[in-house]
């Protein structure tokens, strides 16, 4: 008997709710071939929620979250909102302490790429640089203080090693150690911690500017990149850049008890509404959600439509077509095969 859940979807700002909506429809075409079936629960958040109550994450909103079996989430336009306002994301990871999301960059076929590329990124997504500790000293200087904890260190590196584990079992951990002794220096040494508990599991370490030169040249010499937030965020972009751009780049962030799923890139403000946005990151992601509830089969069938999308078309702009989205929400439905 196939399975219900439900779904909180926090479509967000820009492109947000252009490609959420393509996903869900998606995940919704599923029970026509006998796969689960979903209730999609729509919760506010991001910088138009922000402009029209003044709140970028209301309470009802994170109920909603921790009520469903999982959140998809588009993009908020973060960039735009005010400093005093609860940033949706930061928010989310705190309440639902998840400490690292998952981004994987993988060839397509039918998609051009200089190697073959099949790399996961694993980021610590709260602290590090981004710990939005940041305050102005004097009229001409200002500081970001980069926290660094064992705690979040070594859960980021627990997810790297378990994902290397069931890949090709090598961990590449990124730093600046010479410029960052302290911080970097405490996070080797917790993923060094971890990395003894997995012997069949290779384990090396790179410098952050090094490692992007040989993503670039060597892609195949990765396979589980381990990094700290900023790092992580740049590294994860290399990744999809190599592989296809930001419209082909999942991510996923799994916690113990809550988990949400979202596309890499951000709110495309200079295409937002437009209908041309690529939902095809999204729909990825919704696939690795599919995983994350027990319904792999499903998950392999969003995945193979895709692909045979991308083999045959159609394309948005950022892969060289001119297809819209609902044009390819249509075709990956239309090649979905029953799983
Ligand atoms: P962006 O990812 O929104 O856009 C970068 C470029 O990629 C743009 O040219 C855009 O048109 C293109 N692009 C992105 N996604 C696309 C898609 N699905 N289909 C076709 N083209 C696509 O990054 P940007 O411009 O740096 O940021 C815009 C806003 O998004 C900012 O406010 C930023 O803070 C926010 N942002 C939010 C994220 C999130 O909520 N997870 C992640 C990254 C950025
Ligand atoms: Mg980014």
């Amino acid at each position: 008997m196939p399975k219900t859940y439900t779904i909180c979807v926090l479509a967000g700002d820009g492109i947000g709710p252009e490609v959420t909506g393509s996903a869900c429809e998606v995940l919704a075409s599923l029970a026509e071939d006998g796969g689960p079936s979903f209730v999609f629960k729509h919760g506010v958040a991001g910088c138009d929620a922000f402009e029209k109550n003044g709140d970028a994450f209301p309470a009802a909103t994170l109920e909603l979250a921790k009520s469903a079996d999982a959140v998809l989430v588009g993009a908020f336009d973060v960039a735009r909102l005010p400093e005093e306002a609860v940033q949706p994301l930061h928010a989310l990871r705190h309440e639902f302490d998840v400490h690292a999301s998952v981004r994987p960059s993988r060839s397509f076929p039918g998609i051009p790429t200089r190697a073959d590329i099949d790399v996961v990124v694993v980021r610590e997504v709260t602290e590090g640089i981004y710990s939005g500790i940041e305050y102005r000293a004097g009229p001409d200087a200002a500081c970001a203080v980069r926290v660094i904890t064992r705690g979040a260190s070594a859960r980021t590196a627990e997810i790297a090693f378990q994902q290397a584990s069931q890949r090709r079992r090598k961990v590449t951990a990124v730093h600046k150690l010479g410029a960052l002794k302290l911080t970097d220096g405490l996070f080797l040494e917790a993923c060094r911690d971890v990395a003894r508990r997995y012997p069949d599991v290779t384990f090396e370490t790179r410098n952050i500017d090094a490692c992007a030169l040989e993503m670039i040249r060597h892609p195949e010499d990765f396979d589980v990149i381990l990094a700290t937030n900023t790092f992580g965020d740049i590294l994860s972009d290399v990744g999809a850049g190599l592989a296809g751009g930001l419209g082909l780049a999942p991510s996923s962030c799994i916690g113990a008890r809550w988990a949400y799923f979202e596309p890499v890139h951000g709110t495309a403000p200079d295409i937002a509404g437009l209908g041309i946005a690529n939902p095809l990151a999204t729909i990825l992601s919704t696939a690795m959600m599919l995983r994350y509830l027990g319904e792999p089969k499903s998950a392999d069938a969003v995945e193979k439509a895709v692909e045979i999308v991308l083999e045959k078309g159609p394309r948005t702009g950022d892969l060289g077509g001119k297809a819209k989205t609902v044009d390819i929400t249509k075709a990956v439905i239309g090649a979905l095969v029953p799983a």
